[in-house]
């Protein structure tokens, strides 16, 4: 179950800077309207709850113990959403799952270097087919893996990529590698649900069929179109207001350690999805409880008031850590507690303190951490992202603003059609004036 607690950016509660119920509910026409595009031709990653996961597994059990290390190349929604989930529901004793979405030689060296390459499984995932450090990484391993295992070096690879496009697709063709599809409605940071995530999420032990469970749950809880009774539409709405309101920043922080990469894909979802004008673009931040308290704590209870903060509460942690007795006085407050009480004790404080000086903060409360509570978190906030997308009547699905940069390293590094980027980037940069550039 998720509980979501908006106390406290209500006005009869926190005061002036609140939000009104009135002003919550005089939305309701618009989310009505809103409500009639959420079906799987506007929504491409609602045909994700229904997905054959069986089949899925069965084609990769035959594999499935034979590597102790699986390695994934992929970058942005390629990447983040297996980071989080493998980093919140991974048994990492068992099996080790290494996802690689950077580019930086010495970091991509020392990796490889220090892989045992013998009892490792290599999966490239590009939706496109065409993301140069995805691409490059590709080529490397391809190149590796032939040296090592001759013709046998297909076994060592699985490719997740566009069903038709991309040289990628082509590749695993004619080479008869083992690849599944991304569904082609179904964009890059929605993917996490789709064979990007499940696939080496499955090989790494995790229960993809709870996964998508979850995700399916909250799905069940999205259907009304009343604001208050969709758990989707509540987070959205309070985004939007805030946002308008001049809350410009929004804050993830979840009191667990286990969903810092979960901020990740967060920050990435809302980034890329909403981030579409001048005048559009919530800045997420990522915060961890409790550590973050003792570093951007500061900022969001005294500084600029900009910012509208999310907390994830997590009812049941799976261990109870007992603080032992102590018979130093200063210290005798805690004895007999146990860090579970103490940060949910912080998180409350924290709330209360934010809430009473005017901070918009709520909180989005889970059971426990597994797989099942991790995909009806994803799947909230990619209903959630979606809907506000459409709230701010932008389209959540693309990223026009990335294209340039892509287009201009493709210049740069020569490939074919790209020549006149290139020219334009030359252009742009005769204007750089060495003064400028300072070396100490
Ligand atoms: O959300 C997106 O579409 C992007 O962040 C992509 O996931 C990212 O650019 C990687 O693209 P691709 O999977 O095509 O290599």
């Amino acid at each position: 179950m998720i509980t979501i607690d908006i106390n406290f950016i209500i006005q009869e509660i926190i005061g002036s800077n609140g939000i009104s119920i009135k002003e919550i509910e005089s939305f309701q026409d618009k989310v009505s309207e809103i409500h009639k595009r959420f079906n799987k031709s506007e929504v491409g990653f609602l045909e994700l709850l229904d997905q054959d996961i069986e089949s899925l597994k069965k084609t990769l059990n035959p594999i499935k113990n034979l590597y102790e290390n699986i390695v994934v190349f992929g970058i942005g929604g390629s990447a983040l959403g297996t980071k989080a989930v493998y980093q919140a529901c991974g048994k990492y004793f068992k099996k080790n799952l290494y996802v690689i979405d950077n580019i930086d030689p010495d970091f991509f060296s020392e990796f490889l270097n220090n892989l045992d390459i013998e009892k490792s499984i290599f999966i490239v995932i590009s939706k496109s087919g065409s993301t140069a450090e995805t691409i490059s990484q590709f080529l490397i391993i391809v190149d590796i893996l032939k040296k090592r295992f001759k013709e046998n070096f297909k076994d060592r690879l699985i490719i997740i990529t566009d069903p038709v496009k991309g040289g990628l697709r082509k590749y695993a063709e004619t080479q008869n590698i083992l690849s599944f599809s991304i569904p082609p409605n179904v964009g890059g940071r929605y993917s996490v649900l789709s064979p990007v995530g499940l696939v080496p999420l499955y090989l790494a032990d995790i229960d993809i069929e709870d996964l998508i469970k979850g995700a399916n749950y909250i799905y069940t809880k999205c259907q009304n179109d009343n604001i208050f009774e969709n758990p989707a539409y509540l987070n959205g709405i309070i985004q939007y207001i805030a946002y308008n309101r001049g809350k410009k920043i929004t804050v993830l922080m979840p009191y667990s350690s286990k969903l810092q990469l979960f901020t990740e894909w967060f920050i990435q979802l809302w980034a890329e999805s909403l981030g579409k004008s001048e005048k559009i673009g919530p800045t997420p931040i990522k915060a961890i409880g409790t550590t973050d308290q003792h570093s951007q704590l500061q900022l969001f209870m005294d500084g600029p008031n900009d910012k509208i903060i999310t907390f994830i509460e997590i009812e049941n942690y799976k261990n109870y850590v007992k603080i032992p007795e102590s018979n130093i006085s200063e210290y005798e407050y805690l004895s007999n507690k146990s860090l579970n009480q103490l940060i949910k004790s912080e998180l409350n404080s924290v709330r209360v303190s934010l809430a009473k000086k005017g901070r918009l903060n709520y909180s989005i409360k889970i059971d426990k951490i597994d797989e099942f509570h991790l995909g009806s978190l994803i799947f909230l906030f990619q209903l959630a992202t979606a809907f506000t997308g459409f709230l701010f009547n932008i389209n959540p699905f693309n990223q026009p603003g990335v294209e340039e940069e892509k287009n201009f390293t493709y210049g740069m590094m020569g490939r074919k059609g790209y020549e006149k980027k290139y020219e334009e980037y030359l252009d742009f940069i005769s204007k750089i004036n060495r003064k400028y550039i300072k070396t100490f």
